[in-house]
């Protein structure tokens, strides 16, 4: 079993990395990003020069990696009560000035936050009028979220959630179970355009009334963080939305001064300044 790895091999895996594939991890918070790599070298029985020849050697091996080096633990309904604050103000909030509008999911991993979003927007009456895009860095768990299929197991922290949330029905009656697999209605994911963006290296690509990036910025370092912040900024309208996850902040940032904070406990911001 691999104990550690130094510095000096994590920066030759990230260079290469980004020399021959062009993802830039170099500003990804140390610590997580460390443990990643020594659980992917143990789960593939690998050590760092093994890993360095089969990066080098089969590039088929990179979304394989990918897969394994980005966290994508995700839930339907994460913390309730920002999916309530959403329906209840934001979103009354965007209506109030657009009958149609655009979200942005960044780093939406296998799609459960796009699937709340749809669900919540459909309970709302507005489903047709709302255009949704998510997008990740890892391809595999996009073509997971496109698939809309996950193990039933994984409904009963999603019903809670949907409950706690004060959802209008039950999360069952938009899925239908098989196998110990669900299936949620395609029909939720009509308006939901897929796509690889890498948000290091990714240009900007539309303007939106609202971006979710939850749970994503935590594995960057403070100046990547600014980055990207800095990108979100510049993909809202001016008075859309931003809403980032409840250990993340954005007070610290250079573009924090064209922020108000809506509602500091849920981390829900709006552009007040281009
Ligand atoms: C923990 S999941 C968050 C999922 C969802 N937003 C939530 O809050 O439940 C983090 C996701 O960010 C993605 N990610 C990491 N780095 C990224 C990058 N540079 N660009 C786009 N997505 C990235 C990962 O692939 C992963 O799917």
């Amino acid at each position: 079993m691999i104990q550690d790895i130094d510095i000096a091999d994590l920066k030759r895996i990230t260079e290469l990395i980004q020399a021959k594939y062009g993802y830039d991890f170099r500003n990804y918070a140390m610590s997580s990003f460390k443990r990643r790599m020594l659980r992917i070298l143990e789960l593939k029985n690998l050590t760092v020069e093994s890993l360095i020849r089969k990066l080098n050697d089969s590039p088929t091996f990179i979304n394989e990696f990918l897969d394994e080096l980005t966290v994508n633990v995700t839930e339907m309904f994460r913390d309730p009560s920002f999916w309530r604050v959403m329906r209840d103000e934001i979103i009354p909030g965007i209506l109030l000035n657009h009958k149609t509008f655009n979200i942005w999911h960044a780093g939406c991993s296998s799609g459960e936050e796009v699937l709340s979003m749809a669900i919540l927007l459909r309970e709302m009456g507005i489903h047709n009028d709302v255009s949704l895009y998510a997008t990740d860095l890892d391809t595999t768990i996009l073509e997971k979220a496109k698939m809309a299929t996950y193990p039933a197991k994984n409904m009963e922290l999603n019903e809670k959630n949907y409950i706690r949330f004060e959802g209008k029905w039950t999360l069952k009656d938009y899925c239908k179970e098989e196998n110990g697999k669900v299936t949620f209605d395609k029909g939720l994911l009509a308006n939901v355009t897929f796509r690889k963006h890498d948000l290091v290296t990714g240009d900007i690509f539309n303007k939106f009334d609202l971006i979710l990036c939850r749970n994503v910025m935590i594995y960057f370092n403070q100046n990547l963080q600014n980055e990207v912040l800095k990108k979100f900024h510049e993909s809202l309208f001016k008075y859309g939305y931003l809403a980032i996850g409840s250990k993340e902040s954005l007070i610290w940032c250079d573009v924090a001064n064209r922020f108000l904070v809506v509602n500091n406990e849920e981390k829900v911001y709006k552009k007040i300044k281009d």
